[in-house]
């Protein structure tokens, strides 16, 4: 029987490599088609890619997915502050859209499989699984089917004269996209191993940072950055130029062990400068702004939708729901946030909104406008069980 097309999310990297001559020797499709999507690699990254597939494969396309990843997906996790075990979300934001753009080029070229290079040990089959089922098309992993290993890989890829930069000068497994890198694999899953300076590329060492602290702006308009130091732009542009302001600073950098879906925990290193900044002030803002009750609720909507964002089930029904409620709280999620970046670290030197639910006026101990007298009132009451109860004791 003809197995037909089989269209594979590459990114130009070691094991989606070596799928395009596994998926003809070992699986026997007749025709395999690579996809790099981008949502904001290193440029070479994306040019490699791209060479190798059109080489390699029998068909391939690059796409541009920068700014549809920063809207439909980086600024839905501004509003929700996505983080996971303590860092801002990134991988697991990225992978559905590039999974969806494969699941595009698939159908348009009438193929019933869609293949990708993860492992069996990640999240990331997972998410992309997930896609691809939930679109109806069959599943092809071959590095986790075949339970390759690195080593062979190399071997392999050398035999198929595929060029590959692993190997000694790039041992580790980098996944990058413009919100977050990450870097693991090789000595870094030794986690009493002290990463080497040279694994990082967006932030600089903390101690190494610039000793003058740096100030910006940024305005949100309903939950969204939208300017940077009164300057519009365009989100893409504004979150690399965030990343190049936080980075420089030392901003944004985690090292860190991680509980993965299957349960394994991982040594993980993480570089999100713009990530770190952008939430640390929209967080603020949503303190000015939003009421006590609905910043408790949202605190345990952020966490469910996060935990939901990093499995990638952006199809379950709940996440739509919480999206909802979310998107109904950054109605008023505006104004501007001054941020101060120093080694390191960010912090908030001040906001303001025209949506603030702050008074100066009534809160100032120097202000007559609410007379203080009412709270004497609201004191008797305050507690008043556990007053009763306290006195009860003590008789
Ligand atoms: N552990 C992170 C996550 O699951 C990062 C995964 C990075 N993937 C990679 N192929 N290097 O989101």
């Amino acid at each position: 029987m003809k197995k037909g097309t089989v269209v594979l999310a590459f990114s130009g990297g070691l094991d989606t490599s070596v799928c395009i001559p596994l998926l003809r020797e070992r699986y026997g499709y007749e025709r395999v088609v690579t996809v790099a999507v981008d949502v904001g690699q290193p440029e070479s990254d994306i040019r490699s890619a791209t060479e190798k597939g059109r080489r390699f494969a029998d068909a391939h396309y690059t796409i541009d997915a920068k700014e549809r990843f920063v809207e439909e997906y980086v600024f839905p996790s501004i509003q929700a502050n996505g983080s996971y075990e303590g860092y801002p979300l990134g991988t697991a934001l990225a992978r559905p859209l590039i999974a969806e753009e494969t699941v595009a080029i698939a159908r348009a070229n009438e193929a019933k499989a869609v293949a990708h290079g993860c492992t069996g040990k990640g999240n990331d089959q997972l998410r992309f699984d997930f896609i691809i089922r939930s679109a109806g098309l069959e599943v092809v992993a071959p590095i986790r089917e075949l339970n390759l290993t690195r080593t062979w890989e190399i071997e392999y890829a050398r035999k198929h004269k595929i060029p590959v930069t692993v190997a000694k000068k790039n041992p580790y497994s980098v996944d990058e996209n413009c919100w977050n890198r990450s870097i693991e694999g090789g000595r870094l899953e030794d986690p009493s191993f002290h990463p080497p300076e040279s694994i990082y590329r967006w932030t600089v060492r903390p101690e190494k940072a610039p000793d003058t602290p740096e100030e910006l702006t940024v305005c949100f308009e309903a939950g969204i950055p939208v300017a940077l130091d009164g300057e519009r732009m365009k989100g893409i542009d504004l979150v690399q130029e965030m990343n190049l302001r936080a980075g420089r600073n030392g901003v944004g950098r985690n090292d860190m062990i991680e509980d993965r879906i299957l349960g394994l925990k991982a040594r993980e290193i993480y570089e999100h400068p713009a990530a770190t900044a952008l939430i640390t002030a929209h967080a603020d803002l949503e303190h000015l702004v939003l009421t006590r009750n609905e910043l408790a609720f949202k605190r345990g909507v952020d966490d469910r939708w996060s935990e939901l964002a990093y499995q990638g089930l952006v199809h379950e029904p709940l996440f739509a729901a919480l999206n909802a409620f979310i998107k109904k709280t950054q109605e008023r999620v505006n104004g501007t946030v001054d941020l101060v970046l120093y080694r390191g670290s960010v912090r908030v030197a001040g906001r303001s909104s025209p949506d603030a639910l702050y008074s100066g006026d009534m809160v100032s101990f120097d202000s007559m406008s609410l007379d203080q007298g009412h709270a004497e009132g609201v004191s008797r009451f305050h507690g008043i069980q556990a007053q009763m109860l306290k006195k009860m004791k003590e008789r």
